[in-house]
């Protein structure tokens, strides 16, 4: 059975590149394969309005050169390499008389291509389709009754060895969450999906489009969300790395979200070579001897006399990809006042400098009780966007406000 990835996997290994081996030809077995993909495809009413007209190199020299000199002169370029060029038809009525027009077959045949052009990646060919070619040249050359829509050309083969292949840079939905970010000034864009092992599951976008595992700030700002929707004060929330989230209704805007046991061990944070966790062999300017904490995500938090004196916005982009990190770090400039209070600045892997970080907040509450700076196992966090009340009990505890923008 495929997981649920292997399509994904698939999915992401196509693509339509313009350099194909001349040497590889593709034999009648490869193209029944093809040909068995299509006939798998949904259609309305199961009329599979598809039709294909395939020319093979190998076999039908003047067919296939027929159709290549359809294409425009910019497809023609790439596309002589191609062993097999397929145009695809779509039928414009039902094949029941009765049944007339057929709205859905251009939509189908399209479904079509794709379970062709996907199944083609399965077997490590390319399909490359083109609607760049002389429509009229085609029906003429190729006798195309008037029933038919031409649709596109596909070109099939094997792509050549260690040809470049171009990012989809612009379909990429990272590149997305990043516009959204900088549209809407927001330090990470939430989607709230379903969830089979939560009431629902968050997938979490930095600023940079990178994705992160954890925000304790989201978890409360989606608790809030769902539990007003659904008329409780307490649901779950599931997270990339599989973590579930507490949330409960503990104020009229007040959430308190159990996040979990921290990880403590260099391999949980994860650092690149066993260390201390407690004191980190990093120093950077005025910091140093940092505590590393993983809850969710990993952290490291620096203690210092005053926590505005720290040039973070310079020191955050050095210390976010330092080599002990695989996976860069967030990072945590902590000052506990006498009070037991703790005053805090972060910088957010892949955000930067940024108003408030619940995961920061409990990994500040944990290392400074780690390092015997408090008594009690709780405190209030000051963040230069509000306050937060942390509480280690086995779990951490989060609990803060929630607000509209
Ligand atoms: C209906 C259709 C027509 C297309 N026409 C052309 C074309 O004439 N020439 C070309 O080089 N690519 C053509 N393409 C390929 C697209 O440019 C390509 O699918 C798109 O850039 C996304 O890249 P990807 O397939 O690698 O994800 C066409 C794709 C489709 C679906």
């Amino acid at each position: 059975m495929m997981s649920k990835q292997d399509l994904l996997l698939l999915m992401k290994a196509r693509h339509s590149g313009r350099s194909y081996d001349t040497t590889r030809a593709i034999s009648q077995e490869e193209m029944d394969i093809l040909m068995e993909a299509v006939r798998l495809t949904p259609s309305c009413f199961g009329d599979e309005p598809w039709r294909y007209v395939i020319c093979n190199k190998q076999n039908n020299q003047s067919a296939w050169e027929k159709l290549l000199n359809c294409l425009d002169e910019s497809n023609q370029k790439w596309a002589k390499d191609a062993q097999i060029l397929i145009i695809s038809l779509s039928a414009k009525n039902f094949r029941k008389s009765d049944k007339g027009e057929n709205f859905w077959a251009n939509h189908d045949t399209g479904a079509a291509n794709y379970a062709l052009m996907l199944q083609a990646a399965a077997m490590n060919l390319m399909a490359h389709q083109m609607g760049g070619f002389d429509r009229d040249k085609i029906v003429e050359r190729f006798n195309i009754s008037d029933d038919f829509n031409v649709m596109s050309v596909i070109a099939v083969g094997y792509e050549e060895e260690g040809a470049e292949i171009n990012s989809r840079s612009t379909n990429n939905l990272d590149w997305n969450y990043r516009q959204i970010a900088d549209q809407s000034s927001c330090d990470q864009v939430i989607i709230i999906t379903m969830s089979n092992a939560a009431n629902c599951f968050i997938h979490i976008y930095n600023a940079d489009g990178s994705r992160a595992e954890m925000c304790g700030n989201a978890a409360r700002c989606v608790g809030y969300l769902i539990m007003s929707e659904k008329g409780t004060e307490h649901i779950t929330i599931e997270l990339v790395n599989k973590r579930i989230l507490e949330c409960f209704k503990v104020g009229d805007k007040s959430i308190k979200v159990n996040m979990g046991k921290p990880l403590l061990k260099w391999h949980e944070i994860p650092l690149s070579t066993e260390c201390d966790t407690l004191h980190l062999p990093i120093e950077l300017e005025m910091l140093k001897d940092p505590v590393a904490v993983n809850i969710g995500n990993p952290h490291i938090v620096f203690f210092v006399d005053n926590v505005n004196e720290i040039p973070l916005r310079n020191l955050g982009p050095k210390l976010e990809s330092h080599v002990l990190f695989p996976q860069k770090i967030n990072i945590s400039i902590a000052q506990v006042e006498k009070s037991g209070e703790i005053a805090l600045r972060v910088w957010e892997r892949g955000t930067g400098i940024t108003a408030s970080c619940g995961s920061a907040a409990c990994a500040a509450l944990v290392a400074s009780t780690l390092r015997g700076y408090l008594t009690a196992q709780q405190t209030s966090v000051d963040l230069p966007g509000g306050k937060l009340l942390i509480e280690w009990a086995n779990n951490v505890f989060m609990t803060g406000d929630i607000g509209f923008l």
